[in-house]
């Protein structure tokens, strides 16, 4: 059995669960997320369970298995980031505004990530409303840590493996284009992030009794952060670039036709808000965000913060900082160079503690598989224009592991707007890609199923 459901009186339930992941005390807003899931899949006629996990709960879906077909597995994540600054949101971030105008909703976490796994169900829900089965044998795996790294998810993979076993992995959790055009992403930057904490005097001092004679950790910090680059954007640090890949003649060509038809750079200057866009030289915007490699700087600070002057030599100073790596680079050697890097040039006076964060490799694919070539049919039917082939410059670590683990193809095919505003204030989801995005997962299943 299964129930037609209103796509957006749907979606607007979905988007009003504050499921922040990272915020402790939003923990019981995250799994009452997971079990309206459960319900909602069991409304449109699906096995579920929310899975309880030592973190947030991992729900899975499943139709009654066939073994004559194909098996698809869909993978999204439920959980959104926290909603901070909230003065600059113009609705607020869990009540979903739609701006009929704009013909979009405002709510965090509508195009990452809810959205677009909304429009994978209501896809299946209306093939089974039709027909009373699908073309493919379905498999949801719905995760509620993908904002702080997946820390449980890997783990869970290993213990169902024989459970979740797919031919085919689709996941939107990616963008469209820029200029909002239809994309298969065929490869994501890995991440690897850093916490360093510069340490001088015993407690902060007096900088007219001291300054000058002491070394300040602020100071040694910012000559840290900028040791990273040379003026040409170009990262300093000794073997970072060893193991990087070249691009194939067909990925340039790909990226030079997306620069052209897009005006990808005047597009991402109005969408950062800037005047002129800087980076490593001698690569193009789109290059530079999916092709190379990239450190920056996430917070710094240390000293007096408040109002007015106060004249002292402070005794500590922070810096946070990730990269962002491509195929072959290997996340732990990354922040271990780093690490010696940083460490060798200290100057005395002054100590080191470094802390490694979260990181995840990179993923590079071939969009040109046999199911690659069917998600690029099914885009093209359901958007009603060739897709461009993309790589994304954010990342999904699980990914990597998806394919070490399981081997198969992974597809992604995201259908947040390049202007969502994802992890900003007034985060957003076009409806018109939401719409399309519930007829594009019917066409897949067909498409896959051939
Ligand atoms: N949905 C994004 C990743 C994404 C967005 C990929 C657009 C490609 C295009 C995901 O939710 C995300 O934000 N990932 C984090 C990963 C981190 C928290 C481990 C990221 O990239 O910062
Ligand atoms: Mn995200």
């Amino acid at each position: 059995m299964s129930t037609l459901l209103d796509p957006i009186g749907t979606l607007v339930e979905y988007l009003r669960f504050p499921s922040i992941s990272t915020q402790q005390e939003h923990a019981p807003q995250v799994r009452a997320c997971a079990e309206w899931l459960e319900s909602l899949f069991k409304k449109i006629g699906l096995n579920a369970i929310a899975y309880p996990t030592e973190g947030h709960p991992i729900v899975v879906a499943k139709t009654i298995p066939d073994p004559k077909k194909k098996t698809l597995l869909i993978y999204g994540h439920y959980d959104v980031q926290p909603p901070e600054p909230l003065e600059e949101w113009k609705s607020p971030p869990f009540q979903p505004h739609i701006d009929t105008k704009e013909e979009r909703i405002y709510a965090r976490g509508s195009s990452d990530n809810k959205a677009p796994t909304l429009a994978h169900i209501l896809g299946v829900a209306k093939i089974l409303q039709k027909k009373g089965n699908l073309p493919v044998n379905v498999i949801f795996l719905i995760e509620g840590e993908e904002e702080i790294g997946s820390p449980h998810l890997d783990h869970f993979l290993q213990e169902h493996q024989a459970e979740l076993a797919s031919d085919v992995i689709v996941i939107s959790d990616t963008g469209m284009a820029p200029g909002n055009l239809p994309a298969i992403t065929y490869a994501l930057r890995g991440i690897a992030a850093m916490e360093f904490i510069v340490r001088g005097p015993a407690h902060d001092l007096h900088s007219g009794l001291f300054g000058g004679a002491v070394a300040n950790p602020l100071t040694v910090a910012a000559r840290l952060i900028a040791s990273l680059h040379d003026e040409n954007g170009h990262i300093l640090i000794p073997g970072f670039y060893d193991d990087l890949q070249p691009q194939e003649a067909w990925e340039s060509e790909a990226s030079k036709a997306l620069e052209q038809v897009s005006q990808a750079d005047q597009y991402i200057k109005e969408l950062a808000g800037v005047e002129e866009l800087f980076g490593e030289t001698g690569f193009s915007t789109c290059e530079r965000i999916g092709a190379r490699p990239s450190v920056e700087v996430n917070g710094f600070g240390g000293g007096y913060q408040g109002t007015g002057t106060k004249t002292i030599l402070p005794k500590e100073a922070f810096v946070k900082l990730s990269f962002r790596l491509v195929a072959n680079q290997n996340p732990k050697i990354i922040l271990e160079q780093a690490a010696n890097y940083l460490r060798n040039q200290l100057p005395p006076g002054v100590s080191l503690d470094i802390i490694f964060g979260h990181y995840g490799e990179a993923c590079l694919m071939n969009p040109n598989s046999s199911y690659g070539k069917a998600a690029q049919e099914a885009l093209k039917e359901s958007f009603g224009t060739e897709p461009f082939l993309l790589r994304d410059g954010a990342s999904i670590p699980i990914v990597a592991q998806f394919k070490k683990i399981f081997g198969v193809d992974i597809l992604l095919i995201g259908l947040a707007n390049p202007d969502c505003g994802m992890h900003s204030p007034n985060e957003n989801m076009l409806l018109k890609n939401f719409f399309n995005g519930i007829k594009l997962n019917q066409i897949l299943l067909e498409r896959l199923a051939q």
